[in-house]
């Protein structure tokens, strides 16, 4: 099913506190490690997304029940083999943190995943779950399907990876926790370190100088978890609000985890004015209050750790980089063509199409802000981020702005489109 949505912009300034839903990075980890956990654990805020019902279904079809917010396990000892490959829908991130998970578990598991996701690198596994002992086939492009037979117990090793990937991290992480002995992973900075904050909080790993996490074997336990709202979704209505002077937006209870901030760094260059209040944390991982109120806005730059603190953001700055005064350049950003989509090529494309001006770079865009765009079709390609940064196109745009295949933002924010609505309708 393919849904069209017409989206025409408010006209005028808004203003409004908008609850958006829980964050999905964090929603993956609680399924996943209430998977591994022996017992009930309780996950409140799920997010409500697509991809977040793959990872449930996933752990599903191991033997792990879900009943509304009770998550119950028999542990990951007794997770059942499966008979057929498991489907992790268009979310990369189920398939890398199970690969990772798998890695320590006594079962051999398949994992595949819809048209986008068989064509996404897997190969960055290879070298950190092959490290602890286990076996990861994959295809010869280095793509799903990803076989995994775990390690019992897996090798503990220190790994140094080149990339700065929160979901590479993370799946050396969960198979660490189960090894002999103490394993550490090393990377570039400017990932988010949610699992690492959680599993330290856990007493199974602690954070060391030079963006190195130390993994302490031992069970993961069942527990409470409360999950705040994801800033990737907030991102959306941050960036309206920045488009047009004096409009204001409030989002509470956001994670304000420092490798998921970047994208209001960026904002509060181009010119806007970001205010941030924590407000508590979840297992040492901080929680707040996030406001943006629009200005007359800038061109920028941006690369290196504040790309990887930014990366599902980047389509965002392209539009609001549209409305500023200037040149805005994305660099060290190649990372971008394995997402869902080629995310420069339909950012770029996705600015044209609207009366823009940007360019491709081999590792990133350019755009050249004029302070409007005119309107027209944004086809998301089945890309969620790519949808909706479409629809916050329209906030300040000349004519009306028509999403073909609206409905892929329901893999990470099924009502996006009621909750845009109601921030441009606020006064
Ligand atoms: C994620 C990490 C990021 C991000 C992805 C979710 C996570 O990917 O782009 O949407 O939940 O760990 P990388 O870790 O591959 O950079």
């Amino acid at each position: 099913m393919s849904e069209s949505v017409k989206v025409e912009g408010p006209g005028e300034p808004f203003a409004a506190a908008i609850e958006v839903p829980g964050d999905k990075s964090l929603s993956h980890r609680s399924i996943i490690l209430a998977a591994m956990a022996e017992g009930t654990s309780t996950v409140e805020r799920l997010a409500t997304g697509k991809d977040v019902q793959s990872t449930l279904d996933v752990v599903t079809t191991l033997g792990v029940e879900v009943d509304g917010e009770r998550i119950s396990s028999p542990g990951i000892d007794g997770w059942i083999e499966p008979g057929a490959p498991l489907d992790c829908g268009n979310s990369g991130t189920t398939m890398r943190l199970m690969a990772g998970a798998l890695s320590g578990s006594p079962i051999t598991a398949t994992l595949i995943g819809d048209e986008s996701l068989l064509r996404r690198p897997m190969r960055r596994l290879v070298a950190p779950l092959e490290a602890l002992g286990a076996t990861v086939e994959l295809s010869d492009e280095g793509t799903a399907p990803v076989t995994i037979t775990g390690a019992t117990p897996p090798t503990a090793c220190d790994i140094e990876i080149p990339m700065a990937s929160a979901q590479v991290r993370t799946a050396f992480s969960l198979g660490a926790v189960r090894a002999g002995g103490e394993s550490t992973i090393t990377s570039p900075p400017g990932y988010r370190d949610h699992t690492e904050r959680w599993l330290e909080a856990m007493g199974l790993g602690k954070k060391e100088e030079g963006n190195t996490f130390r993994i302490y074997p031992g069970a993961v336990p069942a527990y409470h978890y409360v999950i705040p709202g994801d800033p990737s979704s907030a991102a959306f209505l941050w960036a309206s609000a920045a488009i047009i002077p004096g409009a204001q937006v409030v989002t509470p209870q956001i994670s304000l985890n420092p490798g998921r901030i970047g994208f209001l760094q960026i904002l509060e260059a181009m010119g806007a004015t970001v205010g941030g209040q924590v407000t508590g944390a979840v297992l040492g991982d901080p929680v707040g209050t996030v406001s943006v109120q629009g200005n007359g806005l800038r061109g920028t730059e941006v690369s290196g750790a504040l790309v990887a603190a930014s990366l599902d953001e980047l389509p965002l700055v392209a539009v609001v980089a549209s409305y500023a005064e200037g040149i805005t350049r994305v660099t060290e950003a190649a990372e971008l063509r394995a997402k869902e989509t080629n995310r420069i090529a339909t950012t770029v494309g996705m600015i044209n199409g609207l009366g823009g001006g940007a360019r491709e770079l081999d590792d990133g865009f350019e755009v050249l802000g004029i302070g409007w765009l005119e309107g027209g079709t944004v086809d998301a390609a089945g890309d969620h981020r790519i949808a909706m940064a479409g629809a916050v196109a329209a906030t300040g745009a000349t004519g009306p702005i028509t999403i073909a295949g609206a409905d892929a933002a329901w893999v990470s924010w099924p009502k996006f489109f009621e909750a845009l609505e109601a921030l441009w309708s606020s006064r």
